[in-house]
Order: C-alpha cells, then structure tokens, then sequence
C-alpha cells in the first residue's frame, strides 16, 4: 500500500491547525516539512520551532527535508522538535557520516537525490539507508512542473533495492497531482510527497 506524506510548504499558515486535523482525517500517513535556508536553495521555510509547535498536533509521523548546508549541524535540533525522518541531500554534507548519526538517534535516516544527481552518489551508503526521496523537481519552491527522468531513476533504485533485498523505501517528492501519482506508483514508489497539489 503507497503512502502518502503531505508538505506543508505552500499551505496557508494561518491554517495549518484545520489542513492537518483534514488530511489527518483523509488517511495521510505523516507530514513532510521543508527546512531552506536560502544558501542551498534560494529560499526560506520552516524552523524547529514552528514544527514543535506543529507537533503538537497530530501523532502522525514527522519528515524534516533539510534543503540546507551543513545538515549535520541540525539533526538534534529537528529530531528534539518531533521528527522521525530526517533527510539530507548528499552534496551539503558528510553523507556516511549524518546517516550513522541519524540512526544512532533512533530516528530514520534519508537520503535525497536532486534531478541532476545520479544514484551513483548513494550506492555504496545504501546498507545505511532507511529511504530515498527521489527528488522529481529542483529542491527550493513548490508548484513546479514533475519531471518524468525521475520515473527511471525511481525503476532503477527500486531494481538495486530489490536484487540486493534491502529494506529501503522509496519516495518521490515535487510535482505529485492526480495525474503524477499513478506514474510515480507504476515505476515502484512507495511513498508519494504532495505539496501545492493539496492547496489548490
Ligand atoms: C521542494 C520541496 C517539496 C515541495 C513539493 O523543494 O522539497 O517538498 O514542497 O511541493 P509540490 O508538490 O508543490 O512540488
Ligand atoms: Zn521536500
């Protein structure tokens, strides 16, 4: 059964107590929180603060998506506000290294992959790995178009993931609708990230 993770990016703020008690209600299985720092992308969103406060909420499932530099610096502090999934993009950081720390915090460690990256960066941490956000648009904005190149590269994780029997899931975040979903699903997706789609 595909989850399904809700972020909040281009929600309305002032009505994020009513967007997660609803999407809590129509079976979400957790909510994805992007952290910018307007250096690895040029934008600004969310901090540890606001996501405590969120927190407090719903029981489901937090996934901080840290679109920032220097990541390894903010584990504590984004699991310390309630997240459970942290995820790191591979060219801000140590990756070996933020994935053991992750796991040794009990909380699952996340690896996301940008449209111009190749699964080649990963391969030889995927015994670390808890999961792959497929990143199906450039990190840093909502409401952009859904590249279809991550349909392959989700087919290919998904292939590598199966023949070598690891128990990694696979996600894709940008551009998820009514109509990406299915695409996303066919070529092995395993959790779909919807942002602007939600808010329409
Ligand atoms: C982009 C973010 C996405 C974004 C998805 O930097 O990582 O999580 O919120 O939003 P949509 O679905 O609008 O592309
Ligand atoms: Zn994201």
């Amino acid at each position: 059964m595909v989850k399904k993770y809700a972020s909040l990016l281009s929600a309305d703020a002032s009505d994020y107590k009513k967007i997660i008690r609803d999407l809590e209600q129509r079976g979400f299985t957790g909510f994805h929180f992007d952290i910018m720092d307007g250096h690895f992308v040029k934008n600004f969103a969310f901090n540890a603060t606001i996501i405590k406060s969120l927190r407090k909420l719903t029981k489901l499932p937090f996934q901080a998506h840290l679109e920032i530099e220097n990541p390894g610096e903010y584990i504590d502090m984004f699991i310390d506000s309630g997240c459970q999934i942290i995820t790191v993009h591979p060219q801000t950081c140590n990756l070996e290294r933020e994935l053991r720390y992750i796991r040794t915090k009990n909380a699952l460690a996340s690896v996301a992959i940008d449209p111009e990256l190749e699964i080649d960066v990963i391969k030889r941490y995927m015994s670390l790995i808890d999961n792959i956000v497929v990143m199906s648009v450039y990190p840093g904005f909502g409401n952009q178009k859904f590249n279809e190149k991550s349909l392959k590269k989700i087919k290919n994780i998904k292939r590598i993931i199966e023949e070598n029997d690891l128990e990694i899931t696979v996600s894709v975040d940008g551009g998820i609708d009514s109509k990406t979903e299915y695409l996303a699903i066919e070529n092995g997706t395993d959790i779909l990230i919807f942002g602007s789609s939600l808010f329409e």
